[in-house]
This record gives structure tokens, C-alpha cells and sequence, in this order.
């Protein structure tokens, strides 16, 4: 696997890969779920791309960004395994070089409140650093995952109204075995954080069982996903549940769609979401 730093290393890199190239975009701390990215994309293209940069431009100033974990020999050894061909790792000042001055701002899904309402600022980064990416790397496909369901929906406007000449690709969230997404930021976890963790996939899939047996009236669906939520005594906050259209994220009129939550323990968020099928 080789490792680039640069834009033009990047490019040049990709360009002499055989096509179709697929593209994994990540902030690092990797975990099954990315590993389940750089695998559909390496069974799925002939060439596979990788990146890590974890980008200021989608933290808050009152958020994790300082510690968020950087295990980079961990990180690279796991795409590696995975049958990545080539791993970009840009500083800061690659992706953003002094008088850099654009945003890309999305409306539809990232204007529907839930994480654009707890996260403000938080899409613009996203849809900054990933129309970037997609644009340096010019793959044919891109891999990300249903955990971040608003973000992937974000992402899918941005490439059909930018006409970006590429596919999509939203892959099954990886969970751990007591139900729990995986996801970095279970690293914060206090051990008795972790046990209670498991409840909010628990609640949404109960959500989605009775939506599955006809119970399918948006109000009283959320209401009754809440109301698990905030038995658990370790979730501090319930920050919103909803059911919701997995394209706008706007609310659900009728199904399939998403049900999201989003829960707080301590310092720690929590999201998760199922399908409403
Ligand atoms: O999902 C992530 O890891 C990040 O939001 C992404 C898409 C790599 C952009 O920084």
C-alpha cells in the first residue's frame, strides 16, 4: 500500500490505478465499519483509494477535536489488511493551504434539523472536505456508511446537484455483538457507559418492529422509541428521535424510511439509525 501526502502524489497515484477505482474517506481511528468500507470496495473495484484527515472545518469549537483519537500505524496496518492500493494523509495545510476561502453549503437533508440542528456548522465541514475528496480523487465509486444516515444523504445531494461522475455507494452499519454501531468515538466510553450503550439500537429496533406490525403513525412511533430511551438511566439526554424520509430527512409521510436517534452519556453522542421498511 503506498502512502501519499500530497494532492499531486494523491491524483497521480489514483490515476495509475486500473479503474474502476473505489474511494473510502475516513477520519481515522478505524474500526469494522471502515473495514467494511475498503472490503465492499475492494470486491467491488479494481482499484481501492483510502483517506485519513480529520477535518477541523466539521468540529464545533466546543468539541472533540483535540482528542480525537489519531492511531495512525493501527489505522494504516487495517486498510492495508483490508486491500487498500493507496492511502492519502494530507496536513491540514494540504486540504486547506493559507487563503483557502469556499464552503459547500447543502440544503435539503442538511438543512432538516436532527444532527444540522445539535451540530451546527457541522454539514458545511462535511460537505466542504468530502466535495474536495471527490473531486482530488475522481473514482468512480464511494463508500460510507448507514451509521451516519443524514450525512450519506447529505453526501448523495451534494453529487447529484454538483454533477460529481460519481456513484454513491451507502454500505450496512457494522455493529458489535451486543448490538452496539461501531463507531470512534466508542473509545470515550466509561466501561458503564459501554454496557448501557446497546439500549438505544435495542429501542429503535423495537421501534422498528412495530412499525413493521402496522403501528406506523409518525407521532406515536417516536413517542414510544423516546419513551425506551429515556428509561435508560444512563442516557442523559434523548437529543431527538425521528422517523424520518432516509432522501430529505424531512418527516416521514409515508413509509420506507429511517428511524434516528440520537442520545447523550456524559460527554458522549451517540447515533444510530434503522430502516423503516
Ligand atoms: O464520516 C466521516 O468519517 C467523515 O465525516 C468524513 C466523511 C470522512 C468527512 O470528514
Amino acid at each position: 500500500m503506498l502512502l501519499v501526502r500530497t494532492v499531486a502524489e494523491w491524483r497521480a497515484a489514483l490515476a495509475a490505478l486500473p479503474r474502476p477505482v473505489g474511494l473510502v474517506t475516513t477520519m481515522g481511528a478505524l474500526h469494522a465499519g471502515h473495514r467494511s468500507l475498503a472490503e465492499a470496495a475492494r470486491a467491488e473495484c479494481a482499484g481501492v483509494g483510502a483517506t485519513i484527515f480529520v477535518n477541523p472545518r466539521q468540529f464545533a469549537p466546543t468539541e472533540d477535536l483535540a482528542r480525537y483519537p489519531r492511531p495512525l500505524d493501527a489505522d494504516l496496518a487495517l486498510l492495508e489488511a483490508a486491500g487498500v492500493d493507496v492511502v492519502f494523509v494530507p496536513d491540514v495545510g494540504v486540504m486547506y493551504p493559507e487563503g483557502f476561502a469556499t464552503t459547500v453549503r447543502v440544503g435539503g437533508p442538511a438543512e432538516a434539523g436532527l444532527e444540522a440542528a445539535v451540530r451546527p456548522g457541522h454539514f458545511e465541514g462535511v460537505a466542504t472536505v468530502v466535495t474536495k475528496l471527490l473531486l482530488q480523487a475522481r473514482a468512480e465509486r464511494a463508500y460510507f456508511g448507514r451509521k451516519d444516515a443524514q450525512q450519506a444523504a447529505v453526501i448523495r445531494r451534494l453529487v447529484a446537484d454538483l454533477d460529481i461522475p460519481m456513484e454513491v455507494v451507502v454500505c450496512p452499519t457494522v455493529r458489535e455483538p451486543d448490538g452496539l454501531a461501531c463507531s470512534s468515538r466508542n473509545a470515550y466510553l466509561t466501561p458503564a457507559q459501554r454496557a448501557a450503550a446497546p439500549a438505544l439500537f435495542r429501542a429503535l429496533s423495537a421501534g422498528r418492529d412495530r412499525f413493521r406490525s402496522g403501528f406506523q403513525q409518525r407521532e406515536r412511533l417516536e413517542s414510544a422509541t423516546r419513551a425506551l430511551l429515556e428509561a435508560e438511566p444512563a442516557f442523559e439526554a434523548v437529543e431527538y428521535v425521528a422517523a424520518v424520509d432516509a432522501d430529505t430527512f424531512a418527516p416521514l409521510q409515508r413509509g420506507p424510511g429511517l428511524l434516528v436517534a440520537a442520545v447523550r452519556l456524559g460527554g458522549v453522542r451517540l447515533i444510530d439509525n434503522v430502516v423503516l421498511d
